[in-house]
């Protein structure tokens, strides 16, 4: 898709060039103010009830006249935000998608000046709008005639609208690579296929990609990652991509996304009702290379390095047992006592692994617990961290991309529920409280840096009939890196 800016008067709209319009109207939007064509009809809608200024509203016509555009539609916000802006937006782009439109201008004609941060929401609504998961599936229906969008704005307007694009474009190419690689089915996302992905995502980008295979983290020692992996016929990678736009001395960011290719439980084994959605238990992973290919695009100064424990979690006759006993690359043993709750145990040698970058902070991202679904929903992200300053950092960068995360408590008290007679802890504690231990778990491999995780359980994918992969975290880490490269 090719995304633009250009500088257009709200009045002037009527004989701009483009085959569709898509103009945004609210509250406080007076008809007068978009010339005579525009205007009236806008004005006669509202009048007759056919639009009103409501969330979701929104009223197609076809080659009204006057207007260049064969196409118009009016979308209304409820209110300024960017939130209400992008809602707007994805309404209107249901109506237009199917068309014959190929060039589509976008003009905002809520009250007040259109921002970088509504600018950002251009390209990921769009892209959102047109995604058809097509890998296993290419008879799906073809993707949309749209070739070009536009975003018109004022001269004043023209250079937060242009970054507010820019930043959005690189997000919008983000989030589609993670929510395709989720997408794809377990047979044709391996941990192999993960690695090739990477590399790929490498050669294309000029990152830096390694790929350890099993014997190499035999040597290392990740007995809790070999643990899980060895009930699998796949073979195990631990993906290390890094990023370079800033000295040595500037330090690195790490970020760690789970990658079970597919979780079937293990001998710990899960009921088969919906188990199929387990596919989108790499979405962790997905969403790290989703945020190197948008850190790519936009080459922020900082040094990232991205670390991905990808294998499968199956049941079979070298799978490991409930009670099996292993020792994690931090040394710390620990007792296998739900097969199942295999996130954690790939994720605690990575963040081991993580302390040879010397971190400034290390994030991991995981689709870790059910119980962070029950507690959160679909909506936001479970934000678990020690660090005041880093979880308000994440907070905020959630906040601003409109990918929102909500914080959960790390009380010691919930430690307790980790203890075993047989090794330095157990993998599981008691069901209440389920995301909490989990976090649990990861902080106790996290001391070495400032630490954050992300449960993306509920985010990462939808059910139902929308059943697919969401792309999220990718906008929160992105703004979050960005936050951090001035
Ligand atoms: N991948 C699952 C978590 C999950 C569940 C993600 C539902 C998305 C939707 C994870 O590996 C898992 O199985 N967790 C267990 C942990 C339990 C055994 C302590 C869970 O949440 O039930
Ligand atoms: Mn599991
Ligand atoms: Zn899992």
């Amino acid at each position: 898709m090719d995304f633009r800016i250009q500088v257009t008067e709200l009045k002037d709209l009527h004989k701009a060039e483009c085959d569709a319009l898509l103009i945004v109207v609210g509250e406080g939007t007076r008809p007068e103010a978009l010339g005579k064509a525009l205007g009236s009809v806008l004005g006669q809608a509202l009048q007759d009830g056919d639009l009103a200024y409501k969330a979701g509203r929104c009223l197609y016509l076809h080659r009204p006249a006057g207007v260049t555009a064969a196409r118009v539609v009016f979308a209304a916000a409820g209110g300024t935000t960017p939130k209400a802006f992008r809602a707007a937006l994805s309404a209107a782009l249901a109506l237009l998608k199917g068309g014959g439109a190929q060039q589509l201008l976008v003009a905002c004609a809520l009250p007040g000046p259109l921002q970088a941060a509504h600018a950002q929401l251009l390209a990921p609504t769009v892209s959102e709008a047109l995604y058809v998961y097509r890998h296993t599936k290419p008879s799906a229906n073809a993707a949309s005639k749209l070739r070009r969008v536009t975003l018109a704005c004022s001269a004043a307007e023209q250079v937060a609208a242009s970054q507010g694009l820019a930043l959005g474009e690189a997000v919008a190419e983000g989030v589609a690579l993670a929510r395709e690689c989720a997408n794809r089915p377990g047979n044709h996302c391996t941990p192999s296929d993960l690695a090739a992905q990477a590399r790929r995502l490498g050669k294309a980008h000029g990152l830096d990609v390694k790929v350890l295979e099993r014997k190499d983290v035999e040597k290392l020692g990740m007995g809790c990652f070999l643990a899980v992996a060895q009930g699998s016929r796949q073979a195990p990678k631990f993906i290390v991509l890094q990023y370079r736009g800033a000295p040595k001395s500037a330090g690195s960011l790490v970020l760690v996304g789970k990658g079970i290719t597919f979780d079937t439980g293990g001998i710990s084994i899960k009921p088969a009702a919906e188990m199929d959605e387990m596919k989108f238990d790499m979405g962790g992973a997905a969403s790290v290379l989703g945020t190197f290919r948008a850190v790519a695009q936009l080459q922020p100064k900082l040094n990232l390095v991205g670390l991905i424990p990808a294998c499968e979690n199956m049941p079979g006759g070298a799978a490991v047992k409930p009670g099996d006993v292993v020792t994690s690359l931090s040394g710390q043993t620990v007792e296998i006592l739900n097969t199942d709750a295999e996130g954690r145990l790939i994720l605690c040698d990575a963040l081991t692994y993580a302390e040879r970058f010397k971190p400034a902070a290390v994030i991991d991202i995981a689709t870790l617990t059910g119980a962070c679904v029950v507690a959160l929903g679909h909506h936001r992200s479970g934000l678990f961290s020690p660090d005041d300053a880093l979880a308000a950092e994440l907070d905020r960068a959630g906040q601003e991309s409109l990918d929102p995360c909500w914080r959960m408590p790390l009380d010691d008290e919930y430690d307790e529920g980790l203890k075993s007679n047989f090794a330095d802890m157990g993998n599981v504690g008691p069901r209440a409280g389920g995301a909490i231990t989990a976090a649990m778990f990861l902080k106790r491999y996290a001391g070495k840096y400032p630490w954050a995780h992300l449960d993306i359980a509920g985010s990462a994918w939808k059910s139902g009939a929308a059943k697919g992969a969401t792309g999220r975290p990718v906008p929160l880490l992105t703004q979050f890196l960005l936050g951090r490269s001035r």
